[in-house]
């Protein structure tokens, strides 16, 4: 076993958003389980900022430690506790912002992390805030969530007004899939092993599924999620950014420049969707009262407490206009209220050219790799096998199968966001989103969104806990090819 990587220097990180959703669910935990192996240095310091002025240092704590309690033992949680502390700080207005400088100054040029994890329509007067107290130092990296801005054009202006105060190598911009175990493996497979590069085209793959089914509804975070719909929660940024390091040519060297060139020019490769053909590559959804996990849940309308034409279901077929993917689909679907929570990338290769094999040996399957992001990590190609014994040549699709929970043990798992948090603090942007990537992405799903928005008809119902409407199916069916059923 390799030895565990050494602990960064101490270092400051302010969350913006100390109070919200995304600290408690993810940036507080991965800070802690960080903590507890041996990654966070003591002296490092954490500061909680949100408008709250209900809450002191010890109330934050106090509110942490609720949160935190059952992911560790008391003495480790104390430990780590004693590096928050909590300003309240409404971010638009100047009072308070001396304070918030004075704390995080104080010991000279650390690294310095702001995390802005908040509503992204105040990530530019944080940023201004941030430059006015002196606060951009030359360590000082600056964190913002997807989704940026909410086409091209609002996103190209947020990028302008933080790339008044931040360099873009200061600026990392977020996409939690990118930490992702299996995403990580995905460059492994391809470029570490010879075996896969040579048949991974159009001559030799007949199709690529990406699906990110979620069993959760929208979570309290109804306000948002109207706003943004699918296309832009998910397809924009999840779902592309998955697109492309299944697409993407070899970058030269594992940097993150050269991985970030070689995802831009697979966006600015993805075939165009617009009011022309929307309506035949396309289906949006909005789910309706059903059972998930066995439990009744609302439809969408209702959760929202009023009608809407926002899709919690998206399928889309896109296409890799380029040498390598011409004519090779890449079924991308992906819904809230779907009966499983399961996010995959299958890779399905082409049938075999002639079969030698009369019709009672069984039928013959195409081989397909599927990678598997969650629940359970794993890597699996299906070969086509004689079924061991007597009774002659009888076939069988089997696994070959890479559990990484089997090959490697139970570890413990590292979130997405532990990775994430750490490749800040350690400077390396590999796992991040480049500015003329993100552009390029909202001007790829711009006109789908034009179109969409143009259109008479609303997202298609479908039943929660089904996997979307029927339209999605047929989608797919229309060209001779099923969504990939281990997913079922
Ligand atoms: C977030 C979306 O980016 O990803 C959420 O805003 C979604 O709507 C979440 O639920 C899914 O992440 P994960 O890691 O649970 O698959």
């Amino acid at each position: 076993m390799s030895a565990p990587p050494v602990a960064p220097d101490p270092f400051d990180l302010v969350i913006f958003g100390g109070t919200g959703d995304l600290a408690r669910r993810k940036l507080l935990p991965a800070l802690l389980h960080r903590f507890a192996d041996g990654q966070i240095a003591p002296g490092t310091r954490i500061l909680g900022v949100a408008r709250d002025e209900g809450l002191d240092d010890e109330g934050y704590r106090t509110t942490v430690r609720g949160w935190l309690q059952p992911q560790a033992g008391p003495q480790r949680l104390d430990a780590f506790l004693a590096l928050l502390n909590y300003r309240a700080l409404d971010v638009r207005h100047e009072a308070g912002w001396d304070e918030v400088a004075r704390l995080i100054l104080a010991p000279g040029d650390r690294v310095r992390v702001f995390y802005l994890a908040t509503a992204p329509d105040i990530f530019v007067p944080i940023c201004e805030r941030l430059r006015g107290c002196g606060l951009n130092g030359p360590a000082t990296r600056v964190v913002i969530e997807k989704p940026i801005g909410s086409d091209r054009a609002s996103a190209a202006g947020i990028n302008d007004a933080i790339g008044h105060c931040f360099d873009e190598r200061q600026t990392y911009r977020i996409d939690h899939y990118l930490g992702k175990e299996t995403v990580q493996n995905l460059t492994a497979l391809r470029f570490a092993n010879a075996l896969f590069e040579p048949i991974w085209r159009a001559e030799h793959v007949d199709h690529v599924q990406i699906t990110v089914a979620e069993t959760v509804g929208v979570e309290g975070r109804a306000a948002y999620y109207d706003r943004a719909g699918a296309m832009r929660d998910m397809v924009q940024n999840h779902l592309l950014q998955l697109l492309c390091l299944v697409a993407m040519e070899p970058p030269s060297r594992l940097s993150a420049d050269a991985l970030r060139d070689e995802k831009l020019k697979v966006l600015r490769a993805l075939r165009p969707i617009g009011a022309a053909n929307a309506a035949s590559l396309g289906v949006r959804g909005q789910y309706r009262a059903g059972a998930v996990d066995g439990q009744a849940v609302p439809g969408y309308p209702d959760e929202l407490g009023a009608p809407s034409r926002t899709e919690t279901f998206v399928a889309l077929k896109a296409e890799v206009a380029n040498w390598r993917w011409a004519g090779v689909p890449f079924y991308l679907r992906t819904g809230k209220r779907m009966p499983l929570r399961v996010s995959e990338i299958v890779v399905s290769f082409r049938a075999v050219p002639h079969s030698i094999f009369e019709g009672s040996t069984g039928p013959i399957h195409p081989n397909r790799l599927v990678l598997r992001l969650q629940p359970d990590e794993s890597v699996t190609l299906w070969l086509t096998n004689k079924v061991p014994g007597p009774g002659g040549m009888r076939l069988r699709d089997v696994p070959l199968d890479m559990s990484f929970a089997e090959t490697f043990g139970r570890q413990h798992h590292v979130d997405a966001y532990e990775r994430l948090l750490m490749d800040v603090v350690r400077g390396n942007p590999m796992l991040f989103m480049r500015r003329d990537e993100v552009e390029a992405a909202w001007a790829w799903a711009d006109p789908i969104l034009a179109a969409w928005a143009a259109s008479d008809d609303a997202p298609k119902p479908y039943t929660a806990g089904s996997w979307g409407p029927s339209a999605a199916v047929a989608l797919i069916e229309r060209d001779g090819r099923t969504w990939i059923d281990d997913v079922d």
